[in-house]
């Protein structure tokens, strides 16, 4: 299919692409940038061993949709928004131009060009705090902050389409909690500023950019007292995508799926995973519950399962080894020539290395789920210290101007 990709630049969307280029599909990437670098872009189409078209440009601006659907489109996934809850809170309007405005342009450009596929990524956050876990998709919806009602709005926005156009075929993909990276370490989430998300967070602090992780609370009704959540790889929601593509040419109408694994995790727990998966301390300070944080949250993907044939495959130990393998690469990209041997920069690249030998590369094909029995922590791993150090300067510690983790 000739598929055009909003917001294709950004974390989820660049690994969708490769799978999608992988898989035979010609791809138009329409991304204005403001949250992500065409390298990334580049990086894909190194990975896929095939090029994308790139368009730069913003999905308000109609002259920028008409050059993205101009040869032909068949079908949309459209990723590209505005996504940090605190941001949200304090510009509202900028989420509601920007997301929902977005979105009915995209929606009148589809009209106009005579595509009636779309793929949208939408939230978790649509259930707010949910009376009961597992979370079904006929849970009520109750959003707690703007971005959240961006997603919810644009959920509604496109169910009215569909039920005004009945040629048009509609997935509504709600997301969990999406972590971890490519298995190659080329592309990954990589937030500006100090990450709003706990694995960004936990990864820099296990690479020694930042001293300690905040735990927000630890009187939750919990088992330890920490908020739970259902992570799930990149990977296998980038997969999601080309299942719910393949379901918009099987039918018409508006449908919606959950994406996690079903199993949720505690902070503390993640923690662990990390430590474990890095060889590295993450060392942690109790502080009291973030603003609008809910106790647990957790998807019942069986929907997905049974109707799309998608289900997660990579467990946490693959999240968190990949999370850190890209962290660790994608620190050896940022070290200066002059980096002498036996710096903590070099140290960590030479040790994420040896976890993926190759050329800065891995050998596991890309999809498929990896192994935990060879991604034990080395012995020169569990003996390196926590390091206390910056050791790059390109990612500021304490930028918080900008964050849109
Ligand atoms: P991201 O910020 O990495 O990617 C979004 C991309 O959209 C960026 O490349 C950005 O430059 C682009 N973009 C934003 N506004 C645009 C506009 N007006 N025109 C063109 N391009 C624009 O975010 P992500 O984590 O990859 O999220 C992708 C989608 O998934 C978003 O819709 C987000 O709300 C949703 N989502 C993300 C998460 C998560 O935890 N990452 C969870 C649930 C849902
Ligand atoms: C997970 C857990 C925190 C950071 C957010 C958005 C949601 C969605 C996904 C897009 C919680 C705890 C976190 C830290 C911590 N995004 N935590 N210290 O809150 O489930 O959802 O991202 O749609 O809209 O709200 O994910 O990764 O922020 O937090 O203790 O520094 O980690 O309290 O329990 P969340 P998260």
């Amino acid at each position: 299919m000739n598929l055009l990709v909003t917001g294709g630049a950004g974390y989820i969307g660049s690994h969708t692409c490769v799978l999608l280029l992988e898989a035979g599909h010609d791809v138009t990437v329409l991304d204005n940038l403001c949250n992500s670098s065409a390298i990334a872009l580049d990086r894909v189409q190194q990975l896929a061993g095939k090029p994308l078209r790139f368009i730069e440009g913003d999905v308000r601006n109609r002259d920028d949709l008409d050059k993205a659907f101009a040869g032909g489109i068949d079908a949309v996934i459209h990723f590209a928004a505005l996504k940090a809850v605190g941001e949200s809170c304090a510009q509202p309007l900028d989420y509601f131009d920007n997301n929902i405005g977005g979105t009915i342009g995209l929606m009148q450009a589809m009209e106009q060009h005579g595509v009636d596929r779309l793929v949208f990524s939408s939230s978790a956050t649509v259930y707010g705090q949910a009376d009961t876990v597992p979370v079904k998709e006929d849970a009520p919806l109750r959003v707690t902050n703007p971005y959240g009602r961006t997603k919810l709005v644009m959920e509604q926005l496109i169910q009215d389409w569909c039920t005004a156009r009945p040629s048009v075929s509609a997935v509504l993909l709600r997301y969990f909690n999406p972590v971890g990276a490519h298995p190659s370490g080329k592309i990954g989430e990589n937030p500006r500023g100090e990450p709003n998300n706990l694995m960004p967070y936990v990864a820099q602090v296990a690479a020694g950019v930042r001293p300690f992780l905040r735990v927000f609370g630890n009187d939750y009704p919990t088992p330890d007292g920490t908020g739970i959540r259902d992570y799930l790889h990149v990977m296998d929601l980038a997969e999601a995508h080309a299942k719910a593509l393949e379901y918009t040419v099987a039918r018409t109408g508006c449908d919606v799926f959950n994406l996690g694994t079903g199993r949720g995790y505690s902070v503390l727990e993640m923690v662990a995973a990390f430590e474990r998966a890095s060889g590295r301390a993450v060392p942690c300070e109790i502080q009291p519950r973030r603003q609008g944080d809910i106790a647990e949250l957790t998807a019942d993907p069986s929907r997905a399962r049974n109707v799309l044939g998608w289900e997660a495959r990579y467990d946490l130990d693959a999240m968190c080894g990949d999370a850190w393998w890209w962290q660790s690469m994608e620190s050896c990209d940022l070290v200066s020539p002059e980096s002498q041997p036996g710096t903590m920069v070099t140290t960590l690249c030479r040790t994420a290395q040896a976890r993926h030998p190759g050329e800065g590369g891995d050998p596991r094909p890309s999809g498929k789920p990896i192994l935990n029995v060879d991604d034990q922590p080395s012995a020169v791993e569990k003996r390196l210290p926590p390091s206390r150090k910056c050791f790059t300067t390109a990612k500021p510690v304490n930028d918080v101007a900008e964050d849109r983790g």
